[in-house]
């Protein structure tokens, strides 16, 4: 059925290019077939010739489609690359060794003109500095003394009410008096585990997970538990029952909407089911939402939270990645554990930085940072398949590669026993960062993976840098 949704916030173009795809992905289109002419699919679906044009350009630089000369497009044979879960029926609690090789990624990431790869960005790939700068312009003409002092430990009452907003759009009604501001998300989710759970503690995480929980409990000494995720929608449930019934695991955190680094997402039904399996053994459960706001498909996510009943779930998120990592401003639904965290926020930073908290409070206001996620997903999801059809084309036979559903990064398994640790050193001297998948793991089974971003503003500098990095691979095998 060809539909476009010219009211809709993504571009036509993209709309078309979905049309394409979901009739490729469908077997209605098979390989070799002739698309539709660019006059004929312009007239049924009711867009210009030269935005039908322009949608299969696109699919031909993602090697979706090919040009025939005087014939027109046809359907290009493509490589399965889906992924498959990891089985963790084996896996036990353990601890996290820090790795050398997290310092050496983050060090990696600031070196001077160093192609980002290694960084989970995603609003750097349409960057609203014009718009924030000017916002906290304005902000810093009022030149309110107060904006100089401490925030409230439980940070500005102006951003907390529009956070509650935001989530209310989500379909969840927050009392913006039970929000707590924090440093970033990361510590959002640091004083969450530091409320709920005490060194020696059995942590479950998702694999593979975000590097950034695992040195967390590593630094709190507390053990991690990987539980089997599906590379499409999140932790397998059946998996992590028999994790329950066989180890005692005092808290969840989970990636609850996107994985990172899988980008896989999971659907309300899938959150809800997994909050009822978690109350009804009372295992508190942390959702880490700071893709929340950054799902494809448009679709409204609810925070795992409200489907609580017993207050054991507790949500963190930012604005790292929809508006300015370098603000350092994130949050905390606190569930139960408000008195604990507030505590925890008060004794360790006192509070988060006010200029920046009155700046995002005036940015959500006006309505501006609505127009910058509008912009900004259409560029993310089209960066996705640009760097998805790159990496078919240039890397070995047999690598496989995510499909992201949110976020801004691919995780890459690559074929036979290439060690990405090595491609990583090879990377950084060529000035190009990327994320081992040793650190996505407490054990070592990601070793010949690779995590790429695609959270930054595509350019021919990008496609060189994964031809280059394919070379490497090739050279690793
Ligand atoms: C899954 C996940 N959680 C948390 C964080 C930390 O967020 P913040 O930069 O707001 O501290 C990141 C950052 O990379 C992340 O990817």
């Amino acid at each position: 059925m060809l539909a476009i949704d010219k009211t809709g916030q993504d571009y036509l173009y993209q709309q078309v290019i979905d049309l394409i795809l979901e009739l490729i992905e469908s077997g209605t289109l098979l390989p070799g077939d002739r698309l539709p002419s660019l006059r004929k699919l312009s007239a049924r679906v009711g867009v210009s010739v030269p935005t039908v044009k322009q949608a299969y350009l696109e699919l031909e630089r993602q090697g979706r489609v090919e040009a025939r000369p005087q014939s027109g497009y046809f359907v290009h044979a493509r490589k399965q690359i889906r992924l498959t879960g990891a089985n963790c029926e084996s896996c036990i609690p353990q601890t996290v060794e820090c790795r050398s090789i997290v310092e050496r990624m983050y060090d990696g990431i600031h070196q001077t003109g160093v192609v980002p790869f290694g960084i989970a960005n995603p609003c750097m790939a349409r960057p609203a500095a014009k718009a924030l700068h000017r916002t906290m312009k304005r902000v810093m003409s009022r030149a309110e003394d107060r904006s100089l002092g401490y925030a409230p430990t439980q940070g500005e009452p102006s951003l907390r009410r529009h956070i509650a907003l935001r989530i209310l759009d989500r379909g969840f009604q927050m009392d913006p008096d039970d929000i707590i501001i924090t440093s970033g998300g990361q510590e959002a989710l640091s004083l969450c585990l530091q409320a709920v759970a005490k060194p020696g503690d059995v942590i479950a995480v998702e694999s593979p997970t975000y590097h950034g929980l695992l040195e967390l409990i590593e630094s709190l000494g507390m053990l991690a538990l990987e539980i089997e995720t599906c590379p499409t929608g999140g932790v397998v449930l059946a998996s992590l029952n028999q994790a329950i019934e066989d180890h005692d695991i005092k808290v969840c955190m989970f990636s609850s909407v996107v994985n990172n680094p899988l980008g896989s997402a999971t659907n309300n039904s899938h959150r809800k089911a997994l909050v009822e399996l978690l109350e009804s053994r009372d295992i508190v459960l942390i959702e880490d939402d700071v893709y929340g706001e950054l799902v494809f498909d448009g679709q409204v996510n609810t925070p795992a939270q409200s489907f609580s009943k017993k207050g054991l779930v507790l949500t963190c998120s930012s604005f790292s990645k929809t508006a300015a990592p370098g603000y350092r401003i994130g949050w905390v639904l606190p569930g139960n554990f408000k008195q604990k965290v507030h505590r925890l926020k008060r004794c360790m930073s006192c509070s988060s930085g006010l200029l920046q908290q009155l700046t995002l409070a005036e940015f959500l206001a006006s309505g501006d940072y609505d127009r910058h996620l509008r912009a900004l997903l259409p560029v993310l999801r089209c960066n996705a398949q640009r760097m998805a059809a790159v990496i078919e084309r240039e890397f070995p036979e047999g690598t496989l590669c995510s499909e992201p559903q949110g976020g801004s990064v691919l995780w890459i398994q690559m074929p036979g026993t290439v060690d990405s640790e090595l491609v990583f050193s090879k990377a950084l001297c060529k000035g190009i960062s990327l994320a081992p998948g040793s650190v996505f793991s407490p054990g070592d089974r990601y070793r010949h993976f690779i995590r790429l971003s695609y959270g930054h503003p595509w350019s021919d500098k990008t496609e060189a840098a994964i031809s280059s990095l394919a070379f490497i691979v090739k050279e690793a095998l």
